[in-house]
């Protein structure tokens, strides 16, 4: 996870659920709103996709675009399936339970990229089990759980990359 992090190499994040509507999407939508708010935008990209292929092309679920909205936050993701290539490319997949972690290290046949395939909640203050609950089939409250969820864990993780940022400019100036 650890690495130089520059406006020209930007540090490339993706969030991975199961459907890539419901908690994926609100991972992208926090973390990105997030980095914007800090004004770091020309460090980072950030994505989302799912294990599955059920909802391939959807935006994401309109619960969790409202709940996201109560909290000022756009959603605009277009549901896509985590590949081989997202693997190879991305510097930390954040993976929402350990159903969708197993899936993804499945891929990772020799475990190349192990050191890069964490549970988002790893960076969660207060981790509990280390997954977020599917909300999909439940009602808003467990929506705004996982929003509050992925809140923690964004704002936790941003913390220790900024660090990595601030690190790097301090060492070039
Ligand atoms: P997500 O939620 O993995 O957070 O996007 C789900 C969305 C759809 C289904 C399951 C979970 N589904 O079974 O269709």
């Amino acid at each position: 996870m650890k690495r130089t992090i520059t406006k020209k190499d930007p540090y490339k994040l993706i969030f991975v659920c199961l459907g890539n509507i419901c908690r994926s999407p609100t991972g992208e939508g926090v973390f990105q709103h997030l980095v914007n708010e800090r004004g770091l935008q020309s460090y980072f990209q950030v994505d989302s996709a799912g294990t599955s292929a059920f909802h391939i092309g959807e935006p994401a679920n309109s619960k969790s675009q409202w709940t996201a909205n109560q909290h000022g936050i756009k959603l605009n993701s277009k549901a896509s399936r985590f590949t081989m290539r997202d693997l190879e490319e991305y510097d930390l997949i954040l993976a929402m339970d350990h159903d969708n972690l197993q899936n993804i290290q499945k891929l990772d046949k020799n475990g190349k990229y192990a050191d890069k395939i964490k549970l988002m909640r790893d960076f969660d203050p207060t981790p509990g089990d280390g997954s977020v609950p599917d909300p999909y089939y439940g009602g808003i409250q467990g929506f705004e759980n996982v929003f509050q969820m992925v809140l923690r864990s964004c704002n936790n993780l941003l913390d220790e990359l900024e660090e990595m940022i601030i690190e790097n400019v301090r060492r070039e100036t």
